[in-house]
């Protein structure tokens, strides 16, 4: 990655706390424009933490985050949200109570930029054709993975450039998360950027152009999805196989 432009978003050697607590050490990721970043490691080591740091919900103590070239540490999350960050949340944040269209209205936002290629309830249904089919379905009757499904639908009527999705196959059986993954993959060739953080491997490398590995609130590895696979080592010791 040598040219800025290309770079979408930068982490620079973040260091975040929770009160006195330690969390990120030097975490520094790349995310480039249109790509489908993922981010993997055991339960408590920080995946979260990072996505909350980028988001704004925590702010870093240290080092920068650098979205579209301007430093975005520090601000509100409804100001990085207007930037173009949309994400969501390891909890599905569905209404129970309203229907499927309701849910993916709610969540409606003109996009950041003017790139005029907005997503709509047509669009997104296209893209989910489930979704489509609960339409005028209650948001609580729906399944787990309809409701991540409608989760990361919600998500996208904000028009985000770059989503941040917490493991959003976590407790689904393998042939929804096999749904998921062609979902998520479909909508990252639109051009939306994406950060996927899983706990386990399996399901995302087959989506994931690059690969950051955690570790005790530090990047361990960080390379390509092939690269993982061949790479044993980190495998065993920072990740369930
Ligand atoms: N709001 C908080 N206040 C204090 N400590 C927290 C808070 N949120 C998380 N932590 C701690 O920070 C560490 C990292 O948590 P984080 O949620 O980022 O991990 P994670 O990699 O997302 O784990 P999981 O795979 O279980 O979701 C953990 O030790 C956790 O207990
Ligand atoms: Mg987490």
């Amino acid at each position: 990655m040598n040219s800025e432009t290309e770079c979408q978003l930068e982490l620079k050697s973040i260091n975040t706390y929770y009160g006195k607590s330690h969390i990120l050490y030097d975490v520094s990721m790349k995310v480039r424009k249109g790509e489908l970043v993922g981010l993997l490691g055991r339960n408590g080591v920080g995946k979260s933490t990072t996505l909350n740091s980028i988001m704004g919900v925590v702010t870093p103590q240290s080092g920068s985050i650098i979205f579209e070239g301007n430093n975005i540490c520090g601000l509100q999350p409804y100001q990085i949200a207007r930037r173009g960050i949309g994400i969501v949340p390891e909890e599905r944040r569905i209404f129970p109570t309203i229907t499927v269209r309701e849910n993916l209205l709610m969540g409606q936002k003109p996009a950041a930029g003017s790139q005029g290629n907005e997503w709509t309830i047509d669009k997104i249904y296209e893209y989910m054709p489930l979704l489509k089919k609960l339409d005028g379905n209650k948001g609580g009757y729906l399944s787990g993975g309809e409701k991540q499904m409608l989760s990361i639908a919600r998500s996208l009527m904000g028009n985000p450039s770059l989503l941040l999705l917490d493991e959003p196959m976590e407790g689904l059986a393998p042939v929804i998360v096999n749904e998921l993954c062609g979902m998520i993959k479909r909508i990252n060739e639109t051009g939306v950027s994406i950060i996927l953080v899983e706990g386990s491997m399996r399901s995302i490398l087959q989506v994931c152009q690059r690969v950051y590995v955690m570790a005790k609130g530090a990047i361990v590895f960080d390379g390509s999805a092939d690269e993982l696979e061949q790479n044993k080592d980190i495998q065993c010791t920072y990740l369930e196989v």
